[in-house]
Formats: structure tokens, C-alpha cells, sequence
């Protein structure tokens, strides 16, 4: 019987993973240069969690989550994003006393899309979030992380990072009206898909891909009208601090992101050689959110970014494989391989034993696996309590023994 991977789902090996591995290692690396620390959130949580935070209305609650009931009758949700449960995790441990906080997370989400390059039913995401600053550099801060990782993985490669403000949540509330109001004179202009969001959810028609929609929401009245005097001025002094620093900002007056619980600034990084999933990197400032789930009021700001786009992205990581291969050439001699397979175990170096017993085969083997050493065991190592060493990157080859092996190894 033949079973095949769940639709969307994919395995990881070979180069794949070595990428996957470095850039978990990055993340690891710029997160506590800039005093993030590692939160772990299950995998599944209670729905409810997920329904009114992302907006009952958005894609991924209507129509994306995996949802179901287990015995207890329970309603649980595979999460589909890392904000909410990060958010759950710091109020149920008593992590905001000392704010501000700052937490990041990798791990797998779950949304039940439609696959494609780039969109997965099981992805992984790089999650970073500031608990509690409303201080415009929080948000500097953490685009500049964002510039740095994506610099980190992808150098090279042409991303641009695109910037909006939404402006506070009674703003939005102002100029979802507005716009609702302006698609329903234009309705007849719309495709099917956008009507229908026209009540409900309008901030989506703007991001429609929909080239019917282009040219009435190109008319569209803009969210940076409605914008008071502070928040525009916060606006402007984010993006002075970023090109302070460096990065090119590309304002883009449609980005509202696809759910519910933005404010203020909204950014993507986004890159043109992937196809039409994009977006590497989303995220935004939620002041509000931590509220709503049960917490203090205190705002907070943050991204995720999608490591399987960002592996479609990324040049082959080149490794040296640090183990030590055995040629053994015969099963006679195994007991004298075992002295320096236990010897160079005990010396915390990696060893690789092939079961081959045979040399061409156990080079080869070596070789494929881009060893760095080889140890011969044939016969007269085997007379001489002695291991003929060599090193498969400049060819070196030495007679050993237990005594003075370490010193050529290292
Ligand atoms: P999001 O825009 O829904 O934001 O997802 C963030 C990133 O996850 C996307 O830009 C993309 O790279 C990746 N991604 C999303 N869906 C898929 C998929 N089906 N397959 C592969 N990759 C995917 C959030 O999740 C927010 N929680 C971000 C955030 C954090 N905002 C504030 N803090």
C-alpha cells in the first residue's frame, strides 16, 4: 500500500533542510544580538483564540483553518499564525509584568489554501514580536531586524520592502465606511469576489489581483487622507529612522494586509522572482490585539516571515560534512575498526560506517558525502595495530595510530 503526502504538505531532506537548518540558525543568531527571546507555543489551540482576533471575516477564518472537535467535544484549531498564541502564551505565564518584552518563534502553521510555489497547506514561519512600546523605533527596530535576516539569507537578491500606516483603529473604522460606501456607487465596475466584500470586509477589495477591480480601486479614496497630524508625523519619523539606516522604503498606499488586527504601520517585504506568492515577510503594529485576548492594554508590533519562500529563494548551502568515514576492507577486520571507531567517538568527533567492507565503494560513499577524512583498515593495519589516515580535500594520506591520530585529524 502506497500513501502519498497530504496535498500541500512536503518533506524536508537533503539540500532543502541544510537551508532550512541555516536559516533557523540566522534566525537564532540576529534574534539575541537584538535581545529577542525563544517562545514555544503548541501547535493547536483553543478556536476561539483564532476567530475574532484575525477578523471573522477574513480568508483565513472563513475559509483557511483546520478546525475540529476532539473527544471532549473542544473546539481546536492547528494555528495558522504565531501572534495570537505568542500573545495567549505571555498572559497565561505572566510574561508582561516587565515590559517591554521580546519574543520570536519558528515553527509550522497550517492553513488550508489553495497550493501553489510558494503556498503550502504546512508551511513554517519566522515569527518576532514587541510586547508593550508604542515608541516609533519599536517599529524600526524590528523592520531593521526583518533587513538584516533577509540581507543575512538572501544576499543578492533584489527585496524590496513596501510601507503603509493604517492609522488608528477609529480611523480605519472611518475609512472602511468611506470605502464601502465608495465601492457600493462603483459596484456595477467590480468582479463578483470584491462585491462581496464590499459590506463586510472592503480593505480587502484594495488588494484584489483582480484586473477588473484595477481601475476603481486606483480611483479609490486613499487611507492616508483620513490619517490625524500624530499619526502621520509618527509615519514620517519611521521612515526617516529607516532611511537613517539605510533601507529603501517603497510606500505603498494599498497595503492593509490580509488580517483584522493591524494599525498604524503595516509592511512586506516582497521580491519579484518567486511567482505570485510573493510576499517574504508581513507584519505590523496590532495596539489593541493583546486586549482583545484577555491581556492589558499595551500595544504591540511584530512579523512573520514564510521560510519555504525564502528557501525558493536561497543559493544551495555548501556544508563540509564533518564525519569521519571507515573504509573497512574486509568483515575479518572489524574488530581492530572498532578500536578507532570508540576512540574517535569518546573524542566527540562524528564517524560514518558504511557496511561496504570494500575500498572503491567506501571512497565513493566518502566522497558523495563531501567527508573530509578517510580511515583505511586492510591488512596491514590490521598486523600493525596501525590506520591509514587521509584527508579526501588535499589528499594528505599518514599511517596512524591511537597515540598520534588526533593531532592530523584536527
Ligand atoms: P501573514 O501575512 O499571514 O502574517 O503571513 C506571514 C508570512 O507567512 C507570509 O508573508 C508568507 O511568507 C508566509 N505564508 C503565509 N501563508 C503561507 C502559505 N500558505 N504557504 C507558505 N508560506 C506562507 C501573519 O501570519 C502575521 N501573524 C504576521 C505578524 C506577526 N504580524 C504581526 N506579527
Amino acid at each position: 500500500m502506497k500513501i502519498n503526502p497530504v496535498r500541500g504538505t512536503h518533506d524536508l531532506f537533503g539540500k532543502d533542510i541544510k537551508k532550512f537548518n541555516k536559516i533557523i540558525s540566522d534566525v537564532k543568531d540576529i534574534a539575541y544580538q537584538f535581545g529577542f527571546n525563544e517562545l514555544v507555543t503548541p501547535i493547536f489551540e483553543s478556536t476561539a483564540l483564532f476567530k475574532k482576533p484575525l477578523g471573522e471575516q477574513s480568508d483565513v477564518v472563513l475559509k483557511e483553518m483546520y478546525t475540529f472537535k476532539d473527544r471532549n467535544d473542544d473546539e481546536i484549531t492547528l494555528r495558522p499564525e504565531y501572534t495570537t498564541p505568542m500573545i495567549r502564551a505571555a498572559i497565561s505565564n505572566g510574561l508582561l509584568n516587565n515590559l517591554p518584552v521580546k519574543f520570536f518563534g519558528t515553527g509550522q502553521m497550517f492553513r488550508r489554501e489553495r497550493p501553489q510555489k510558494g503556498r503550502y497547506r504546512q508551511f513554517n514561519q519566522i515569527n518576532f514580536e514587541n510586547f508593550g512600546s508604542n515608541d516609533s523605533f519599536a517599529d524600526v527596530e524590528i523592520i531593521n531586524l526583518a533587513n538584516l535576516l533577509i540581507k543575512k539569507i538572501l544576499p543578492n537578491k533584489k527585496i524590496k520592502l513596501h510601507i503603509n500606516s493604517l492609522g488608528t483603529r477609529e480611523n480605519l473604522i472611518n475609512y472602511k465606511k468611506t470605502l464601502s460606501h465608495y465601492f457600493n456607487q462603483n459596484k456595477n465596475f467590480l468582479s463578483s469576489e470584491s462585491k462581496d466584500k464590499i459590506q463586510l470586509n472592503p480593505l480587502r477589495i484594495l488588494d484584489s489581483k483582480n484586473i477588473e477591480d484595477k481601475e476603481v480601486i486606483d480611483k479609490a479614496p486613499v487611507l492616508i487622507d483620513f490619517l490625524s497630524k500624530e499619526n502621520l508625523n509618527e509615519y514620517e519619523e519611521i521612515k526617516k529612522c529607516l532611511n537613517d539606516l539605510d533601507i529603501t522604503v517603497y510606500e505603498n498606499t494599498s497595503l492593509v494586509r490580509g488580517l483584522d488586527y493591524y494599525c498604524n504601520t503595516v509592511f512586506e517585504f516582497k521580491t519579484n522572482e518567486i511567482g505570485s506568492q510573493d510576499t517574504l515577510i508581513g507584519g505590523g503594529r496590532y495596539d489593541g490585539l493583546i486586549e482583545v485576548l484577555g491581556g492589558k492594554d499595551i500595544p504591540g508590533v511584530g512579523w512573520a516571515g514564510g521560510i519555504e519562500r525564502m528557501m525558493l529563494l536561497m543559493d544551495d548551502v555548501q556544508l563540509q560534512n564533518q564525519s569521519i568515514h571507515l573504509a573497512i576492507l574486509n568483515q575479518n577486520y572489524k574488530s581492530h575498526a572498532f578500536k578507532i571507531y570508540d576512540f574517535l567517538i569518546k573524542n566527540n568527533l562524528s564517524v560514518f560506517w558504511n557496511y561496504k567492507y570494500n575500498l572503491k565503494k567506501s571512497l565513493s560513499t566518502a566522497n558523495e558525502q563531501k567527508a573530509k577524512f578517510i580511515v583505511i583498515i586492510g591488512e596491514d593495519e590490521n598486523i600493525n595495530n596501525n590506520y591509514t589516515v587521509k584527508n579526501l580535500l588535499n589528499g594528505e594520506q599518514k599511517i596512524k595510530d591511537l597515540s598520534n591520530i588526533m593531532e592530523f585529524i584536527k
